[in-house]
């Protein structure tokens, strides 16, 4: 059956003029970060490292960090070999050169970790300068090993939260974290199997991390890709991001976020490929993600504002997406792009979302596009521009459903539809293709579903639906 190509609704307003549109060039310059050069070398097999596997070799990596800082800067280099380890800090000027068939080993025991929760990552640079990670080699957070019940649908972890210093059962050490750091590089390294989130930017200016693999088990919650919090000015490029839980999670929790820039990546999640939020109490401005492909994930591009913090100018150019329903014990809902801003309960601010452009977009997913803005959180000034949407069902699971979580409204029985809509004031379409390949499964009832009375200022130019 082929959908009508519009709904009759009253606040629609077609307008058939054509639309001026900057071809924005992709703004992918990405800024360089030049660690400063040094000759020192030191080696942590110098230092009395063993590299078996089974020694703890904490001691001997952490003099080598320290002797290389203090020399003035370096590179702190790892042989071939497998390094227990124990929290290492990182020090200004150090670069972790971690070689081609070495793998630093993160402990699994809470001794493992310093006492306080926020500490707990296996490689930890806090308060540095001119840092960074690269090498060819490996950082494993041994990750399996934290798994209290497998369970194919979602592994239930094991949660250090009887310390007190953290509660429910996300209490487990992160991978690689870079806290209130300025120039940081990471390169040329593989990050693998993170008992919580893997790669944590908090407070940095300037970072670069390119040609970093990223793999954390599908079955895992929580191990995040790369979390990019409250920083400014952070280029990530030819990333390659395999893992359950979201893969690229720009928050805000203590400042703003601006200038975050990502491109040439490759992303499958069985949750949301890029994430803006939840976390959201400050603003998000001059986000720009370009080529970038994200296979097989739950949500492809997604904004959960919550808090009061306000998203401005962001651009999203040639991505291609495919998403589809997994287990609902993960969030996603199959949505190639999902924009949304609520208060997540009754004490929250609530912030809006504006001036968004998608150009050059084809997705192929089981479920449409979800765009809510609420009272007071309008989504104003979107585009979409040459997006093309090829929708169809593949898996068996449950659909129907439109999804406001975290807080809010939670999850409201919603009839499925191309594009949904509530709360707009702004939305510019221009040569969108919606194809249907779906006759006989499921119904999906319209193209574009407006909610009656908030959506205003259409303007369609060359959209097309059909089977
Ligand atoms: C979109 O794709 C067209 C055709 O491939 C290309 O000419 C244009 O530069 C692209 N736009 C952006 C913003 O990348
Ligand atoms: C951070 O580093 C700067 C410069 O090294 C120092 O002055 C400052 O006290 C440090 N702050 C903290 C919280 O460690
Ligand atoms: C601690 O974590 C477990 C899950 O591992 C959870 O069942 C329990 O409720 C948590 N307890 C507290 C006090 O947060
Ligand atoms: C990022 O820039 C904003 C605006 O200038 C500033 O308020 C914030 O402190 C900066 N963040 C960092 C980590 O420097
Ligand atoms: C960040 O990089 C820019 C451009 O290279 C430079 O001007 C600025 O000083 C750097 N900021 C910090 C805090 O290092
Ligand atoms: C963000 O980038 C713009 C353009 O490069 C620059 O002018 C601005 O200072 C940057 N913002 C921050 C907070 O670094
Ligand atoms: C897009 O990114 C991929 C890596 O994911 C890269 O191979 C390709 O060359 C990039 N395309 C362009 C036009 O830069
Ligand atoms: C959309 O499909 C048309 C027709 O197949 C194609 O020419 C165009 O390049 C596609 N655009 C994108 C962004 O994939
Ligand atoms: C959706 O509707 C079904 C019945 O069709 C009902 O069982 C279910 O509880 C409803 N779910 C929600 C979230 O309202």
């Amino acid at each position: 059956m082929a959908p009508p190509l519009l709904s009759p609704l009253s606040t629609l307003l077609l307008s058939w003029v054509f639309l001026s549109v900057q071809s924005q060039s992709s703004t992918s310059a990405i800024t360089t970060i030049l660690l400063p050069r040094s000759n020192n070398r030191f080696s942590v097999t110098d230092y009395g490292a063993i590299g078996d596997g089974n020694h703890y070799d904490t001691q001997s990596i952490q003099a080598a960090i320290d002797d290389c800082s203090v020399a003035g800067g370096g590179l702190v280099r790892f042989p071939g070999g497998n390094y227990l380890t124990a929290t290492i800090y990182l020090r200004s000027r150090v670069v972790l050169e971690i070689e081609k068939g070495a793998t630093i080993l993160g402990g699994t025991s809470l001794s493992d970790y310093p006492r306080e929760s926020r500490k707990w990552y296996v490689v930890l640079a806090e308060n540095a300068t001119d840092v960074g990670i690269t090498g060819g080699g490996v950082i494993d957070g041994q990750g399996l090993e934290f798994i209290e019940r497998v369970d194919p649908r979602k592994n239930v972890m094991v949660s250090w939260n009887s310390t007190g210093d953290c509660y429910g059962d996300e209490c487990r050490p992160r991978l690689v974290g870079f806290i209130d750091c300025r120039n940081v590089k990471v390169w040329d390294v593989r990050l693998t199997d993170p008992a919580y989130w893997c790669l944590h930017i908090v407070r940095c200016q300037n970072t670069s991390i390119h040609d970093v693999s990223i793999y954390g088990d599908f079955n895992t919650p929580n191990n995040d890709g790369i979390d990019i919090e409250d920083s400014n000015n952070t280029f990530i490029t030819r990333c390659n991001i395999d893992t359950g839980d979201d893969a690229i999670c720009p928050k805000t929790s203590t400042a703003p976020l601006f200038n975050l820039t990502v491109t040439d990546s490759w992303i499958r999640t069985k949750s949301c490929a890029i994430k803006i939020g939840s976390a959201s109490w400050f603003n998000f401005e001059g986000l720009t993600f370009d080529n970038i492909t994200i296979v097989d994930s739950h949500r492809g591009l997604g904004f959960q504002i919550r808090d009061g913090g306000n998203v401005i100018g962001i651009t999203f150019s040639n991505i291609k997406i495919s998403t589809r329903y997994y287990d609902p014990s993960w969030w996603g809902r199959a949505e190639p792009i999902y924009v949304t801003s609520c208060p997540r309960d009754l004490n929250s601010k609530v912030g809006s979302i504006s001036d968004l452009l998608f150009v050059n977009v084809s997705a192929v997913s089981e479920n449409g596009i979800f765009l809510s803005g609420c009272k007071g959180g309008l989504l104003s000034n979107l585009k979409f521009i040459n997006v093309n949407l090829t929708y169809r069902r593949w898996t068996t699971f449950m659909d129907g459903l439109i999804d406001y979580r975290p807080g809010c409204r939670g999850l409201v029985n919603h009839s499925i539809a191309g594009i949904v809509m509530e709360h707009i004031k702004g939305l510019e379409i221009e040569n969108m293709n919606m194809r249907w390949s779906d006759g006989h499964t499921r119904q999906w009832n319209n193209p574009l579903d407006f909610m009656p009375s908030t959506v205003n200022d259409i303007s369609l130019l060359n959209f097309h639906s059909g089977l």
